[in-house]
């Protein structure tokens, strides 16, 4: 088990942002991304949609040989996380929007969690706002703006500005202490997020605690790699686009 790769997807692009991080800390694993841009974006389909695509995606791993697979994707976890870990028998990381960091290092203030529509509607997140929701004013914020220029490659500039700007039209910064991006796209936008909405607020992702949880659950089953040889990623993308893998190397080196 421990010599095969690790098997891990999004709707797109977005994944990459937690690919980076599992590269990061764990050099020596082999990666496969798949990217299913093909049928982006996750944030506006029907659960059963999803279920059916992610279940594609996972067989696919399965039939590669993978040892673990990670929905990097807050949507597609909503919607299949729970699936995957009946039908396969590997160690299924999923991602939920970081709402519990947030609410630990909370110190007043409102609290912004910006994810798809899908993500903010489902169950899953329906019991993390249970949780809290008395321990901070929490406002949900769909952004599918985001997914769209992330997915084209657009992660600074006017462009991705006007789009941030437009998602929080409406919302007054000064109330609010930290944004919860919720979505695996917006991470690569946190730098130009940063310049509108300024250093006091607190941009708050789940691209590293997904990373440490993937290596403890890896370890604690002795099927982490050698530490001695690099490892390799391999990206594949649903889109007939070429430039999708382009874009996807230039988004892991960013
Ligand atoms: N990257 C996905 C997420 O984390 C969503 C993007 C989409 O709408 O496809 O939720």
């Amino acid at each position: 088990m421990r010599e095969l790769p690790i098997g891990i997807f999004d709707s797109g692009m977005g994944g990459i942002s937690v690919l980076k991080e599992m590269k990061k800390l764990m050099p020596y694993e082999d990666y496969i991304y798949y990217g299913d841009s093909k049928n982006i974006p996750y944030g506006i389909k029907t659960k059963e949609e999803l279920q059916k695509l992610c279940i594609q995606i996972g067989d696919y791993f399965i039939n590669r040989g993978v040892k673990s697979i990670v929905i990097a994707c807050n949507t597609a976890t909503s919607a299949s996380v729970d699936l995957f870990r009946e039908r396969y028998d590997i160690p299924i990381i999923g991602v939920e929007p970081a709402l519990k960091p947030a609410i630990e290092r909370h110190h007043g203030g409102k609290i912004i969690v910006l994810a798809t529509n899908v993500t903010l509607k489902e169950k899953k997140f329906a019991k993390l706002m249970d949780q809290y929701k008395d321990e901070a004013d929490i406002i949900k914020l769909p952004a599918p703006k985001l997914v769209t220029v992330v997915e084209n490659g657009i992660t600074k500039g006017e462009e991705a500005q006007r789009a941030i700007l437009e998602t929080f039209e409406g919302i007054d910064i000064k109330e609010v202490s930290s944004v919860v991006l919720g979505c695996t796209h917006y991470i690569f936008l946190k730098d130009t997020m940063k310049k509108i909405l300024g250093d006091e607020i607190e941009l708050i992702d789940g691209g590293e605690g997904t990373a440490i949880h993937l290596k403890n659950v890896l370890s604690e089953k002795g099927w982490l790699k050698d530490e001695e040889k690099e490892g390799t990623i391999e990206i594949i993308n649903s889109s007939d686009d070429e430039e999708k893998i382009n874009l996807s190397y230039t988004l892991l080196k960013s």
